[in-house]
Parts: C-alpha cells; structure tokens; sequence
C-alpha cells in the first residue's frame, strides 16, 4: 500500500495538501512537531474521507537524529512512499544583524537540510517499476537575493536549483519532480500582516493556499518542473529577467523596509 508523505501537515498549506490528496484517495502519512496538531488535522480528514489510511508522526526536521528516526519508523512499518511533498518550510524576516546565528541555520537545517535528506530517502526506496511523485514546496523569493528575508530567499534559492536539476536527472526513472514557487499565501497573522502592508501589490501576488495546492498537485502529474501561482507572479519573474542581482536586490530592500515598518504597526 502506497503512502502519500507530507511535512508540514498542519501549517496553513500543508493542511490543504492533505485535504486535496485525501480527496484524491492518496493515503496519507503526516508529519509536522505538534501532535495534538497531527491527531486534530487526521480527525478532521477521516470525518469527510473516512476510507483513507492515515499514519502520523511527530518530527522536528531540524533534527538530523529525529529524521533518521521517522525514516526508520517508516521503514519497520514496511510503508512505500510514492508521493512526496515537501512543504514545510520557516520564514525568516528582518535584518541578519538582529539574529541569532542559531537562528539563521535553523533556517537551513529545515527548509534545506531536512527537504533533501528525506527526498533522498524517498526517491531510494522506490521500487524500481513504479511512479514516484517529488512536489516542492519553495518560493517565488527563490529567484531573487532579498534584503530583510536573506536567508530564506537563498534557502529557498537552494531548493530551486537542486530540484530543478533533479527535475532532469530523474525524468527517465519514473520520477516526477515539481517546485511550486508561491508568492504570498495568507496562511498565518503575519503572512496576511505583511500581504496587507504591502498594499495593491501583497494582494496581486497572493494566492489562496488551497488553490496553490490543487494546481501544484496537478503540475505534478504532467511533470512540469517549476509552477509559480498567480499571473502577477509569473509577471514580475518575468519583467525582472532583463535586471541584475544586484539592482533587484537595491529595489527590493528599499521596498521592505517601508513594507516593514507598516507590517510592524498592523502588529507583527
Ligand atoms: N505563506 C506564504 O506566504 C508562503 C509563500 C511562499 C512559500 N511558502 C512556503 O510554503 C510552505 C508552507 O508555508 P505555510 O505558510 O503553510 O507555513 P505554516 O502555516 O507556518 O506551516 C508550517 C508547517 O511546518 C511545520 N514545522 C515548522 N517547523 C517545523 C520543524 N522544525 N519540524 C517539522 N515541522 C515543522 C509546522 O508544524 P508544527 O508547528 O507542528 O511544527 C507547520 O505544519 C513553507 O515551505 C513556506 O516557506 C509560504
């Protein structure tokens, strides 16, 4: 029996994931940190989809031990995966001056770290004759180098690359591998803060997080290697082809520092 594995599960994204892929009767095994979270999410799946099989497991994925440790709880319990998405992933705004070094490679230890070591895992235990599905979940700040958001746009940037080429490396194996590069979701209190302050633009380049999921989810099947949500997001990709790193960066820091400052008076 096939297991459809999602990170992330019970975030605002994650959450529409297991829903859609519950509707598409993918079985699903669920992972975020919080269990009252996971158990809560697998009730309010069974209540619409109540033939599902769904397995959980608590992980903090910027824990290599608890990693290996969900790796192994899926491998005793003789589960295959064909389907991964990796969706979890933490924001990171403000200067680097004002952080913590700790804080910063936490950032790399779950977006990055965490997304490729349990994509290997996945893509290894693929029997060989079958399908396997590789949806991740990265950003449209991947394309940019952004002051105020460093570290999580290059996070983000990391996924980008590998996945894309992993995209090509696999294609002859019978893996899909799809990067879904979001603009804003108002998914939590700050992410809808920080949509509303940046005004016309935050609500042009925002997307609903169940629409982000079901189209990702359905690039996945043609095995399309980069979706990015929303027309305006497509747009400003493509208007900044012609404009160096740098001057996007100029722009883009002049911008959220206003953005900031307005996000910090709605309460962020
Ligand atoms: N929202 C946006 O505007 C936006 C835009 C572009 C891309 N994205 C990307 O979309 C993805 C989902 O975002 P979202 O807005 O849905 O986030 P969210 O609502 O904050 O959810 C984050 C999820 O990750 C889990 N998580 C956090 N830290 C973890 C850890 N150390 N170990 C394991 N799980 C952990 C959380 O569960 P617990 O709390 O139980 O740990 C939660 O389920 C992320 O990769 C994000 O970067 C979001």
């Amino acid at each position: 029996m096939f297991f459809t594995l999602i990170t992330g599960a019970t975030g605002g994204l994650g959450r529409e994931y297991a829903l859609e892929c519950a509707k598409r009767g993918y079985n699903l095994f669920l992972t975020a940190t919080n269990n009252q979270r996971l158990e809560k999410l697998k009730d309010d799946i069974l209540l619409v989809f109540p033939n599902i099989k769904i397995e959980l497991s608590q992980c903090n994925l910027a824990d290599e031990f608890d990693r290996n440790k969900l790796i192994k709880l899926i491998k005793d319990k003789g589960i295959k995966i064909n389907r991964f998405i990796a969706n979890a992933g933490i924001d990171f705004e403000g200067p680097v001056l004002e952080k913590e070094t700790d804080e910063l490679l936490k950032v790399i230890k779950i977006n990055c770290e965490a997304t490729i070591h349990l994509a290997h895992f996945v893509i290894l235990q693929k029997p060989e004759n079958e399908k396997l599905f590789l949806l991740i979940v990265s950003s449209l700040a991947s394309y940019f180098s952004m002051p105020q958001k460093a570290i999580y746009a290059s996070s983000k940037a990391m996924l980008t690359s590998f996945f894309i080429a992993m995209h090509e490396e696999l294609k002859d194996k019978k893996i899909n591998v799809t990067i879904v590069c979001p603009g804003g979701m108002p998914t939590t209190q700050e992410m809808i803060n920080s949509i509303k302050s940046q005004g016309l633009s935050g609500k042009l380049s925002s997307t609903s997080a169940k629409v982000v999921a079901i189209k990702s989810l359905n690039k996945l099947e043609k095995n399309k290697a980069t979706y990015i949500p929303g027309f305006f997001n497509r747009f400003l990709k493509f208007l900044s082809l012609p404009f160096t790193k740098l001057f996007i960066a100029r722009q883009i820091n002049n911008r959220w520092k206003k953005t900031r400052k307005k996000a910090k008076e709605l309460g962020n």
